[in-house]
């Protein structure tokens, strides 16, 4: 929001104007964070609501026309609560101009780790409505800057779960096409497509959501016969597709392909002909297992494990190449 008064520079690191369309989206009488006015007689931020108060009809009206006029502010040490329940309304993000590229980063982070964990509890059409609604609104943000996508990598989990990991692969899945692609990606890349190889990179390990958790879980090695479950969860991925009705050729490709191997050694089918969503969500796949701790190895760093995937004979050259390029060049890690 461009203010109509002068605000001084540096009062931006430490507060953050609020805009209405926030405003509105918090408890009328009761915001659930500290709120300061910008007084302009002595320039300075002043206390205008605590969190604990409430606030009268007069007051509501009154900070209506300040947020107008841009002299509405909250500090961004309340981040943590500002994170929180934008994540609820995350369309607020395409809207407000005061959030920052990493604030909006960890509210995605937020908001879709906890609509993947609702989802994979629940692998109903009406939970996932949720987080297909959301991922929309992550394809319509980047969409517009591809570039906004590091902030994204830059917030990996590194504790193992089934949400953590599926929001890696998306995260990660993204940052990587967004270096195959390089320049002009919007000119490239359909906005189609990418709402559905994005989609398909957050869900290519749903049919693990029937699995069960202690399977999922285990942190010793699996036998057998669980190994045989665990390696169902392509084929269980698909047929929850098509229940939910999501019959996209790129989501299918990432749910059914990301084991596949160009050189055939992969499952379910050994084919060697993988499609661009499914060798993209293969070695985001592999890249983010590698990177968290499991049962059977430790944390590689990002580096060790894009080394790694390079030299691997399984997996698309040209991609693993540009994962490098991409951790080196646009993350800035040391090679
Ligand atoms: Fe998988
Ligand atoms: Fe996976």
């Amino acid at each position: 929001m461009s203010s109509k008064h002068d605000i001084p520079d540096g009062l931006n690191e430490e507060y953050y104007q609020i805009s209405q369309s926030i405003l509105g989206s918090f408890n009328k009488y009761r915001p659930p964070l500290n709120i300061f006015s910008f007084k302009e007689d002595v320039a300075r931020v002043m206390p205008y609501y605590k969190v604990g108060g409430r606030l009268t009809n007069e007051q509501i009206e009154q900070l209506a026309e300040l947020t107008d006029q841009g002299l509405i502010f909250v500090s961004r040490a309340d981040h943590p609560v500002y994170v929180k329940h934008i994540s609820y309304q995350l369309d607020l993000v395409l809207v407000d101009k005061n959030l920052k590229e990493k604030e909006i980063a960890d509210i995605f982070a937020q908001a879709l780790t906890r609509r993947l964990a609702e989802f994979f509890d629940q692998p109903v059409p009406a939970v996932f409505d949720k987080l297909w609604v959301d991922l929309m609104v992550l394809t319509e943000y980047l969409y517009q800057d591809i570039r906004r996508s590091r902030a994204l990598v830059r917030r990996l989990h590194t504790e193992h779960s089934l949400e953590n990991h599926s929001l890696n692969c998306g995260f990660l899945g993204i940052g990587l096409w967004s270096k195959i692609k390089d320049k002009g990606f919007s000119e490239g890349v359909k906005r189609k497509t990418f709402d559905r190889v994005v989609a398909g990179l957050f869900l290519h390990d749903m049919g693990m959501a029937k699995v069960p958790a202690f399977i999922r879980d285990k942190t010793k090695p699996l036998t057998g016969d669980e190994r045989t479950k665990v390696n169902t969860h392509t084929k269980t991925g698909f047929e929850m597709l098509n229940k939910l009705n999501l019959r996209y050729p790129e989501v299918e490709q990432c749910v059914t392909e990301h084991h596949e191997r160009i050189n055939g050694t992969g499952y379910p089918m050994k084919s060697v002909k993988q499609e661009f969503a499914g060798r993209l969500c293969g070695i985001a796949d592999s890249f983010c297992a590698m990177i968290t701790k499991r049962p059977y190895a430790e944390a590689k760093t990002m580096m060790q494990a894009a080394q790694e995937l390079a030299g691997d004979a399984r997996y698309d050259r040209e991609m693993t190449k540009a994962l490098q390029s991409f951790l080196v060049m646009d993350m800035k890690m040391k090679p």
